[in-house]
């Protein structure tokens, strides 16, 4: 369909186009971070002294998110791409997949902690139903550290897509967790099968 100015799809890119200019406008290096900034309105989760993960850290749009709301936590940034210094946040770079990385993010708290938020996806391969397969499991396996890192009170946080992996982070998400909710924050694109699966409290200790 052609694109003018009174067509849907014209306000909607407009629309999007305003967190890209907000990003730009306020600093942040990704427009990702007001997908974070909303989710934390609404579910009020990362505190003062939260200790923090953030997996799928780079370019650092929710690390920068997360560095301003903590003054007295621990804030660790993960990815495989290498990510530009940031204050107050700690960066390794690494692949979560990779269970010997993992050994090196638990020492690097040596003890339980408050949050993990997970803003991997898969590099694309324009297969968009085996895009949102990988990064589904992505999901599966940022719970899988989630639930062994947390605290009893813990919150985990994750992009998560409608595809074949759906089904299965849902069900892990309702067996690990004591609440589990789905949210899709403005920012998101609506055409994108991403969405964000919220969860908080320990059930299996
Ligand atoms: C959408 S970006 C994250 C954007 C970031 N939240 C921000 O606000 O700037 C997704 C990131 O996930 C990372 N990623 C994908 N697979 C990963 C893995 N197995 N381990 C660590 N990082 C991974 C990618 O390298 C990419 O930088």
């Amino acid at each position: 369909m052609k694109k003018n100015k009174f067509s849907k799809n014209w306000i909607i890119q407009q629309k999007r186009d305003i967190f890209y200019k907000q990003s730009k406008i306020q600093g942040y290096r990704s427009r990702s971070a007001f997908k974070l900034i909303e989710i934390n309105k609404k579910f009020k989760f990362i505190k003062s002294k939260s200790h923090l993960l953030d997996l799928g850290a780079f370019p650092g749009g929710w690390s920068q998110v997360a560095s301003k709301l903590i003054t007295a936590g621990k804030i660790l940034s993960v990815d495989i791409k290498e990510m530009n210094k940031l204050e107050k946040v700690t960066f390794m770079k690494g692949n979560i997949d990779d269970g010997n990385f993992c050994k090196k993010i638990h020492k690097y708290f040596d003890k339980k902690i408050d949050v993990v938020i997970s803003d991997m996806a898969a590099n694309t391969t324009g297969n968009k139903s085996l895009d949102s397969h990988r990064s589904g499991q992505l999901c599966i396996n940022a719970m899988n550290l989630a639930k062994e890192i947390l605290k009893k009170d813990g919150v985990f946080l994750s992009k998560t897509f409608m595809g074949s992996s759906f089904f299965e982070v849902q069900e892990n998400a309702k067996k690990y967790f004591e609440k589990v909710a789905l949210y899709k924050p403005l920012a998101s694109k609506s055409e994108s099968k991403e969405l964000y699966i919220f969860c908080r409290g320990i059930s299996i200790l």
